[in-house]
């Protein structure tokens, strides 16, 4: 495969992966700028605070999908290579969407979207991880930072070197972009889940 389709996957995955659907579901349904309310991000988690659970859970359903159809269409035309560097481009158009002055997400489902095109075992790994943090914490950010954390040890144990180092550079980035649920963690004042 050519170069020019690595360059073509990449693109391919930004785009997909630029969609806020958050966002764009949010305002269909006529709710207030997600912006303005809870955390401020544009993820399921956040749209959850608006009040309706099916707005939340299509938030999360279509932040994963952009991400495994970004890696499944460039892994068929271009193998694994493409795959992976689709990944990147979908996980970075969700943090750096060029429609929202590359102010977006902070990646937990298109991280998991991008993990069941590649790898799905390990993607289901971070869900147990994160279901069982969340059901005992009931933070939606610690969940995801402990599953993100192990996600890379785990594609290594594995056996898929290429993509534990790939994973290494979503997790760095997933959690500089909760630097702020960090801090709340650390005070105490982060907001769980089902709280307002
Ligand atoms: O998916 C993002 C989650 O980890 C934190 O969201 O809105 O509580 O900052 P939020």
């Amino acid at each position: 495969m050519s170069d020019a389709f690595l360059v073509v996957a990449f693109l391919i995955g930004y785009l997909l992966g630029s969609i806020p659907f958050g966002l764009v579901l949010t305002k269909l349904a006529g709710t207030q700028d997600l912006r303005t309310i809870g955390s401020g991000n544009i993820g399921a988690t956040n749209v959850l605070r608006t009040g309706s659970k099916g707005l939340a859970a299509a938030t999360l359903i279509g932040d994963m999908l952009k991400g495994t159809i970004a890696v499944i269409i460039a892994g068929y035309y271009g193998g694994a290579n493409a795959a992976m560097l689709a990944a990147l481009g979908a996980f970075l158009g969700h943090l750096f969407p060029v429609w929202l002055k590359f102010n977006g997400g902070k990646g937990v489902a298109t991280y998991i979207g991008v993990l069941i095109g590649l790898f799905w075992p390990a993607a289901l790994i971070f869900c147990l991880i994160w279901l069982a943090t969340a059901f005992t914490t009931r933070y939606s950010s610690l969940s995801a930072l402990i599953a993100a954390f192990v996600t890379p040890l785990f594609l290594w144990w594995f056996g898929h070197p290429a993509l534990a180092s790939l994973f290494v550079v979503l997790t760095l980035l997933l959690f500089w972009k909760h630097s702020e649920n960090i801090k709340r963690l650390q005070s105490g004042t982060e907001g769980r889940i089902g709280a307002k």
